[in-house]
């Protein structure tokens, strides 16, 4: 289950059902969906979302998405540290950002109110709804690679609105789960 990090209160919350209340009062859908299908995380992005496609669809009845997809980021991918730039600084979408994790894990930061940033490590199993206009951004953890189902409202595809704010720069991108790996030095 995703896990969040109150900052100002020095402490962690790691229990499902108070992620979940946490976050939705401040504007984020969080879900974790036990059993997961007995998909292989490594399966073609088809049969990924062939197995899932009742919970798409589902999650396109609730928030008008149109399209589904599956990234895939890994060590592997060309050009990886480029794109993790792009996602890295804060910024915004006119659409919510939905991702279901199939395998691997992430850090969101999220900015929910001016003054108040809260980070949110997700892993398998985790469905993170972030609404539309909502100040973000994402790093990978050491493990250094995510899957994920995506959906959207509009195919056109995703855009980042970068704020500039540069609040990001005052926050390690550092992972804190249980299954924190440590990097390799
Ligand atoms: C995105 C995330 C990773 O915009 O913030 O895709
Ligand atoms: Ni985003």
């Amino acid at each position: 289950m995703a896990i969040v990090k109150i900052i100002d209160e020095n402490r962690t919350v790691t229990d499902r059902q108070s992620v979940a209340e946490y976050l939705m009062a401040r504007g984020v859908r969080c879900e974790h969906w036990t059993p997961a299908h007995p998909v292989e995380a490594d399966s073609p992005a088809e049969e990924i979302l062939k197995a899932y496609a009742r919970e798409i669809e589902r999650l396109k009845a609730l928030g008008g998405y149109v399209t589904a997809d599956v990234i895939d980021v890994n060590a592997q991918t060309p050009g990886l540290d480029s794109m993790l730039a792009k996602f890295n600084r804060e910024h915004w979408h006119e659409e919510d950002e939905v991702r279901f994790i199939i395998h691997g894990h992430g850090l969101f930061h999220i900015r929910p109110e001016e003054s108040r940033v809260v980070p949110i490590e997700v892993e398998a199993g985790d469905l993170i709804l972030l609404p539309k206009g909502m100040w973000h951004w994402f790093d990978l953890c050491a493990d250094r690679q995510i899957r994920a189902i995506r959906l959207f409202q509009n195919s056109s595809g995703w855009t980042p609105y970068y704020t500039e704010s540069g609040v990001d720069r005052n926050f390690q991108p550092m992972c804190f789960g249980p299954s924190y790996i440590a990097p390799q030095v």
